[in-house]
């Protein structure tokens, strides 16, 4: 399995070569993407396919449902880096329906660790219980609460001291909510987009 991947590269690298003499050496001289992507582990979702960015286009962090942990070091290392070093101008948390860290998060069974990690999910999901309880359906609650838990991570992203210091030093930020729909390939915007402290 292993050789088929990297006979793979090596056709990719081929086909880049064949289309751009210079694509590498462009790529490799320097870094300077316009997104930082904040996205889900999961394999459906690959942050440059979907949306259609070359290599060099986006910084991307993703992890189990797209979660902006306070403490968590990785998390906070990338952001630091993305907007401090990389001067990314937008950011983009994206979700996706159908995500199983959403579904763990609430489907009340144990599953170890990842119970940890998802605790931020089911907080979002009891303070918009009235909301969620008022769908229709369960398919509908747990499309909502993938869209909630974007809105939130949004917000959690913009209240970091790494983003509340880039735009008190006049540094242009955006940052955007976005889900994607696993069985129809499209990303949909949330409409939360911050341009500044949130409530500010
Ligand atoms: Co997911």
């Amino acid at each position: 399995m292993l050789e088929t991947l990297l006979q793979r590269n090596l056709d990719w690298a081929a086909e880049r070569l064949a289309q751009d003499a210079s694509y590498f050496k462009r790529l490799a001289g320097i870094q300077r993407p316009h997104y930082f992507w904040i996205g889900c582990s999961d394999s459906r979702v690959p942050a440059n396919v979907i949306a259609g960015l070359e290599p060099g286009e986006v910084f991307v962090h993703r992890n189990v449902a797209n979660l902006v942990n306070p403490g968590d070091l990785n998390c906070l290392s990338v952001l630091q880096f993305a907007v401090e070093q990389l001067q990314v101008r937008e950011i983009i948390v994206t979700g996706h329906y159908g995500c199983g860290g959403i579904q763990a998060a609430v489907d009340g069974q144990r599953h170890g660790l990842i119970d940890h990690w998802l605790q931020p999910i089911r907080d979002t999901a009891a303070r918009c219980l009235a909301e969620l309880d008022s769908l229709p359906d369960h398919q509908a609650r747990q499309d909502r609460l993938c869209e909630l838990n974007v809105i939130a991570q949004v917000k959690r992203v913009a209240e970091t001291p790494i983003v509340l210091d880039a735009w008190s030093r006049g540094q242009g930020l955006l940052v955007h909510g976005l889900v994607y729909g696993l069985d129809d390939g499209r990303l949909r915007n949330l409409g939360c987009t911050l341009a500044g402290p949130p409530g500010g």
